[in-house]
């Protein structure tokens, strides 16, 4: 079925902020996307999505795929990095040497960023393939594929519930997503806005995939199911081991030696990936840079730590987060952050 899909054409303040805020010359608009009655107001996604949204609701799904889905910034990259090694037989050299995002494509990065203006400009940039039509990258796939998405469950391929390949996704506490994601928008989205700014438009469900607590309740809702590991950063970050644990028994896979797992532990800790050109999105920052989109430092992997947020939100701020998880905790059901 194709969604549902509306511009955002500004009008109210959270629209406004929206639209001002963000001037990425990748970026012309958003829309809210929905489908069935799974969303009441529709996810906020580019409006480039107009363009790929039948081809996602149409692709072909295969039984053996792999997904790893979340809200951005919960622990998707570590996730996938944890996923692709226990699926393929800890190949730390192909690891190594093939960048994550080549092994593990992401659904909809060309729907998210569009480089039509940017070739223009700089049309010997060599920009990969799984950028410039990741929906094809990801169709035209010749092995088991690996697959990232930040599309919430209402908006997968329509072949994902007859298909019912495995699907993992990571969750992380709404704080520490909401910190991490601002510092995102600023070093890849062109955010210019405020940090003030940035928490009303995540509280008021206006950024690219929110609502926040629909998407995770659309995946909560499902956790039960064969197909389906739900799994938090929280969890990561307090026993990695108990994690590759689960995740090597969901995919079918022999239990890990002890030195297999130090190893696999070593490997995924925040420094060594943060050092892998890898997993460290280098590139991505490098096509940013390449079109003046950034003036201030920072990585990818930026903190890595449960609780960040402390150290920037104030007291007032904090309250505001503290009333609004505690509603949607009670009316979702999610309660894997009772304290955050
Ligand atoms: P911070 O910005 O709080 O540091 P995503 O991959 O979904 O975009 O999530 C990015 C967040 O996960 C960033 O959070 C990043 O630092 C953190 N992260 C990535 N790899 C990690 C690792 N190996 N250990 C801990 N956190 C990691």
């Amino acid at each position: 079925m194709a969604p549902t899909i509306e511009d955002v054409t500004g009008g109210n303040k959270l629209d406004d902020l929206l639209l001002k805020d963000f001037t990425s010359m990748f970026r012309s608009g958003y829309v809210r996307a929905g489908k069935g009655s799974g969303s009441q107001k529709g996810f906020i996604l580019p409006a480039y999505y107009k363009k790929f949204a039948e081809r996602i609701s149409k692709m072909e799904v295969r039984e053996d795929d792999v997904w790893v889905v979340s809200y951005p910034k919960t622990g998707t990259t570590w996730s996938q990095e944890m996923v692709w090694l226990i699926a393929n037989e800890l190949n730390f050299d192909e690891a190594k040497s093939v960048i994550l995002p080549e092994r593990f494509p992401f659904l909809e990065h060309s729907p998210l960023f569009c480089y039509d203006e940017f070739l223009k400009e700089r049309p010997d940039f060599p920009l990969p393939d799984f950028v410039r039509d990741s929906v094809k990258y990801v169709d035209e796939f010749k092995t088991q594929r690996f697959i990232k998405t930040h599309l919430p469950w209402p908006l997968l391929p329509d072949q994902i519930h007859t298909k019912k390949p495995k699907v993992i996704y990571v969750a992380r506490n709404p704080k520490d997503t909401c910190v991490s994601y601002f510092h995102h928008c600023q070093l890849m989205e062109g955010y210019n806005g405020s940090f003030q700014d940035f928490c009303e438009l995540f509280l008021g469900d206006n950024l690219n995939f929110s609502p926040f607590w629909e998407h995770v309740k659309s995946f909560w809702d499902h956790r039960d199911e064969k197909n389906i590991l739900f799994l938090t950063y929280e969890d990561m970050k307090k026993d990695l081991a108990s994690v590759i644990r689960e995740v090597v028994s969901f995919l079918g896979k022999e239990a890990l030696n002890p030195d297999d797992m130090a190893s696999l532990c070593t490997h995924l800790s925040f420094e060594s990936m943060k050092n892998n050109k890898s997993t460290n999105y280098e590139f991505a920052i490098e096509v940013n840079r390449a079109a003046n989109l950034i003036e201030r430092n920072g990585s990818f992997l930026r903190q890595g730590k449960v609780g960040g947020w402390k150290s920037a939100m104030g007291p007032e701020l904090c309250d505001k987060f503290d009333q609004w998880v505690e509603k949607n905790q009670s009316e979702t059901g999610i309660n894997v952050w009772k304290t955050i």
